[in-house]
């Protein structure tokens, strides 16, 4: 299969799974990177955040990955250049595109008459790929490029593993050449002829990876899709819970059911306080302006963002109700990050409901088994979770770690002022803290 030199502008958790992906592929990638300290970080082969597997992937892949400041260098010999920058919310619920067109305009004097193919990863609303066609038109007007649409799918926590083995591959370009290109570079992937970690073994597919070509236009609106549909899917099944709360029914037992129905499927039907992170809340909001502007109301997608944004607060009135107010009570939040086996606190729940606690009176230490690398503070924390539990009259589980699902609850709870969990994530072992005495609170278990 052949080698492609391929350039990577950005090295966030999406720019740098790639790139490892696409080293482990046998390219030859350069990765350019505009912070000096996470360009340090990497050029010492230390991934500069919390995402598993990727360091010991890097290490293989070290004779073929190298991370830049230059932009020139980096694209030296590259038939291909991937867009993964940020595309941050804006505060009027839009997508900010600054780095993507601060990118292209970067690139643009190195552009020439060798042939280039301009991929889009970053997430962005339909139609960026012809705006930045005619923006490199005007700023490089003899440059032989192509600009294609190529949407990630990665999920934070296991993003080597949907880097290497994705459900799909979405190709958007209408040139020919373009689509040949990209075709090269996936091919390892698309047939699974890829070392990886043995870690990532089991997951190995036993087909080759579906290839979609599609319009620019539908590549991108695909990933926003995708992203708008997985959070239909937990709004809905978080509305089923408090219809569950409001009656007799169990959520679980309902999913148990919903899940042997292959139109519906088991995934992402976990209820719980919401969804956060970077992606579902900033793409759904996005999508919907996005059809806003386009003319069209997207009245469902309204309803999962409403849904999601209130779901947290339905769960703490309860606390509260069952707790007679939290003014001068303490309360003990565990979790920070948006969900487990990362450091991110983009749209964290658990900082949102922790300042919701303090200006309802409530006294917060809030833990998190990657606090050391969070710099939290705007609550109190604590590093140590028997010491963030002590005299507490509550805690909330907002993200599943496995560090408190496998806590040993009997000892902890020994340590409380009152043995009262809301088990945000209905992660933890219900029957294990009953058995200790705690007055166990869940979503849509009916407790
Ligand atoms: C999400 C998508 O799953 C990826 O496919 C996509 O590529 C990515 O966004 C992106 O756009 O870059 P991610 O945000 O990393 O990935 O994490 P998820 O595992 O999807 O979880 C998002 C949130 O939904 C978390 O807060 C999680 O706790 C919540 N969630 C997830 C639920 O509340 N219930 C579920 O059943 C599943």
């Amino acid at each position: 299969m052949q080698s492609l030199e391929i350039t990577v502008i950005g090295a966030g958790y999406v720019g740098l799974s790639t790139a490892i992906a696409l080293a482990m592929a046998n390219h030859r990638v350069h990765v350019f990177e505009r912070n000096l300290e996470r360009l340090q970080a990497l050029q010492n082969q230390c991934i500069p955040f919390a995402e598993p597997l990727l360091e010991i992937a890097l290490q293989a892949v070290q004779d073929r990955i190298f991370f830049t400041a230059n932009l020139a260098k980096a694209l030296e010999s590259s038939s291909m250049v991937m867009l993964a920058v940020g595309t941050p919310p804006t505060p009027a619920q839009g997508v900010d595109l600054s780095q993507v067109f601060d990118a292209v305009h970067q690139l643009a004097p190195y552009l020439n008459q060798t042939p280039r193919v301009i991929v889009l990863k970053s997430t962005v609303p339909v139609g960026t790929s012809e705006e930045i066609t005619a923006t490199l038109k005007n700023l490089a007007p003899n440059a032989v490029f192509s600009v294609s649409s190529n949407p990630e799918f990665l999920r934070q926590g296991r993003a080597l593993r949907d880097a290497v083995f994705p459900d799909r591959i979405v190709l958007g370009t209408s040139q020919t050449w373009a689509l040949e290109q990209l075709e090269m570079l996936y091919a390892p992937i698309i047939e699974g002829k890829i070392q990886v970690p043995p870690e990532l073994e089991p997951f190995r597919p036993t087909q080759p990876i579906p290839v979609l070509r599609v319009s620019n236009a539908s590549a991108e609106l695909a990933k926003y899709a995708a992203n708008a549909f997985l959070a239909m899917k937990i709004s809905f099944i978080n509305e089923i819970a408090n219809v569950c709360d409001a009656t007799s029914a169990d959520v679980d037992e309902i999913v148990s059911v919903l899940a042997l129905d292959k139109r519906i499927g088991s995934d992402f039907l976990q209820a719980g306080l919401g969804y956060g992170g970077s992606c579902f809340p900033k793409d759904t909001r996005a999508l919907n302006q996005l059809a806003s502007k386009s003319g069209y109301e997207f009245r469902l997608l309204r309803a999962v963002i409403e849904v999601n944004s209130q779901q947290r607060f339905k769960a703490l009135e309860r606390l509260e109700r069952v707790l007679n107010g939290f003014r001068g009570k303490r309360i003990a939040v565990l979790g920070l990050s948006f969900k487990p086996d990362t450091d991110d606190l983009r749209e964290s729940i658990g900082l949102e409901l922790s300042l919701e606690l303090l200006a309802r009176g409530a006294s917060v230490v809030a833990h998190d088994p990657m606090l050391e690398q969070m710099n939290v503070k705007s609550i109190p924390t604590n590093t140590n979770l028997e010491m963030c539990l002590t005299d507490a009259d509550a805690a909330i589980l907002v993200t599943e770690w496995l560090e408190y699902k496998n806590a040993d609850w009997t000892e902890l709870g020994k340590v409380m002022k009152q043995r009262i969990i809301l088990d945000g994530r209905n992660a933890l072992p219900k029957n294990t803290l009953l058995e200790a005495g705690f007055s166990y609170l869940a979503i849509g278990r009916n407790l």
